[in-house]
């Protein structure tokens, strides 16, 4: 042995031993000052804390420096460094992921993208723009729009996160249900590798049969695979109308059913949200809306938006969808009739997450099923909340079938919550895979639900994975602890 250690690389010394990656020292600071310029390089206590923590529960894992480089070259003398030396990176972009994708669970380096914040290119004859990632996905929105042009994805975080967390972590939103989320829009994308070479990953194309799909393979790869520089997006044209149904129902189950039979009748909305009773009553509160009636028997709501560019034919599909959900036990349909009706709507709609999360402890699960399979999901989720002793909010994108599932520590035990409630989170996953679904939509796995990919992956699947994170990424340096165990 000791012949050995003499003959291996201390990279490959660390590995065999499985010891953590190498902790910072001064001669790093100084490399990496000499790369981006010191004013750039922070190990102070304040800009630490910045990056130890994302919207993901209460986690925090302090990082040991955080640079903030801007340029790809800069990323590029970086990654290859860290990797040289076994040097963990976390990248960042705007710290609003729901599943702990951003934290530095190693310590050593948080990547921040902030600097990245230019909109390089409207390409109004392709439809297309080309962004740095730390641009926030609304100013790149307006900023298309401004240009006579659109781009649909609209996460609930939109006013506050980056387009390059976007795409790390194949975003949705509301317009989802009829637009498509963020790997929909992805043509291209520059990346730097974790041994610092720099990539594109396809072409400025509409169709790409060229070769495996490198662009699609960094669309929600959760910044584990490398860090994404400059990102090409596709662009539609604007929508000119947009009405907006608030639906009251008695029972949370018969919301779910009519979101199906929306569509078998033939219609497709440009949102369809569900917000059980909880969600909707805790956001009123934490916005302070007045001006909506909470009547005590109602469960939950549908939020439902058409668009196009005839307003006739807006009115006649909200009144066909009003028509549809009257089979249900509903009370009163609520048409926004004002612009600041609709904003306040949706403003309801995006703060429920900041709305639990202001209320208590609590643990976000992102559930997806198939869409009909909507009305067992959500039966499931109350049976199996019985079971295991636990309250849950649930809201979400009901028209794509994804059910963000929040579960509310309140009176639960420290014992319960750390050791029965995995479990019941486990069995609601099973439960979730059996009705066709996975367990994560459109908050990824990062570090929360790593423990549960086992239930969604068998073994060969996994291996898949990990050998083509192993390709990419052989010293592991690169967002270590996301996505596998
Ligand atoms: C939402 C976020 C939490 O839908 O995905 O509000
Ligand atoms: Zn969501």
């Amino acid at each position: 042995m000791v012949l050995l250690i003499g003959v291996l690389s201390p990279i490959y010394f660390l590995q065999l031993c499985n010891m953590p990656y190498k902790k910072i020292q001064q001669e790093d600071i100084s490399f990496f000052g000499s790369v981006t310029g010191l004013q750039y390089v922070h190990t102070d206590e304040e800009q630490r804390a910045r990056c130890a923590a994302d919207q993901t529960e209460d986690l925090r894992y302090i990082p040991e420096v955080v640079l903030l480089p801007g340029t790809a070259e800069e990323i590029s003398s970086i990654m290859k460094y860290c990797n040289e030396h076994l040097i963990a990176v976390t990248p960042r972009g705007a710290g609003t992921g729901l599943s702990g994708g951003a934290l530095p669970v190693t310590g050593g380096v948080v990547l921040d993208m902030k600097r990245f914040n230019k909109i390089l290119k409207i390409d109004k004859r392709n439809f297309q723009v080309t962004t740095e990632p730390g641009v926030i996905t609304q100013v790149l929105q307006e900023a298309v729009k401004n240009e006579g042009l659109f781009y649909p994805p609209d996460p609930a975080s939109k006013g506050s996160c980056f387009i390059g967390g976007n795409v790390s972590e194949n975003s949705g939103g509301p317009r989802a249900v009829k637009y498509g989320v963020v790997k929909d829009y992805v043509l291209n994308l520059e990346i730097v590798l974790p041994n610092g070479e720099i990539i594109w990953t396809g072409a400025n194309v509409l169709k790409n049969a060229t070769g495996y799909n490198l662009t699609q393979l960094i669309v929600g790869s959760e910044g584990t695979l490398g860090i994404i520089t400059r990102i090409v997006l596709r662009l539609i044209p604007p929508v000119k109308h947009d009405l907006l149904l608030l639906v009251p129902f008695r029972s949370a189950v018969q919301a779910c059913a009519a979101v199906n039979a929306i569509f078998l009748a033939g219609y497709t909305p440009s949102a369809l949200e569900f917000m059980e009773r909880d969600a909707l009553e805790w956001s009123m509160r934490y916005v302070q809306a007045t001006g909506i009636s909470l009547p005590d028997d109602i469960a939950a709501h549908l939020l439902i938006e058409v668009d196009g560019n005839n307003m006739d034919e807006l009115y006649r599909d909200a009144e066909a969808m009003s028509q549809i959900v009257q089979q249900y036990d509903i009370d009163e349909v609520l048409m926004a009739d004002s612009h600041e009706q609709k904003q306040m709507l949706w403003t309801l709609r995006r703060k429920v997450g900041e709305a639990v999360k202001s209320n208590s402890i609590y643990k976000e699960e992102d559930t997806v099923v198939p869409r009909a399979e909507l009305p067992e999901l959500l039966t499931i989720v109350k049976e199996i909340g019985r079971e295991y002793g636990f309250h849950s909010v649930c809201y979400g994108h009901a028209g794509d079938g994804n059910l963000h599932v929040n579960i509310v520590k309140a009176g639960m035990s420290d014992e319960d919550w750390n050791t029965k409630l995995p479990a019941g989170i486990r069995k609601l996953f099973g439960e979730v895979v059996r009705l066709g679904g996975t367990i994560s939509g459109e908050h990824g796995i990062g570090l929360v639900q790593r423990e549960y990919m086992n239930v969604a992956f068998n073994e060969t699947q996994m291996n898949l994975m990990k050998q083509i994170k192993h390709v990419f990424d052989p010293n592991g340096i690169l967002n270590p602890g996301k996505i596998f165990l």
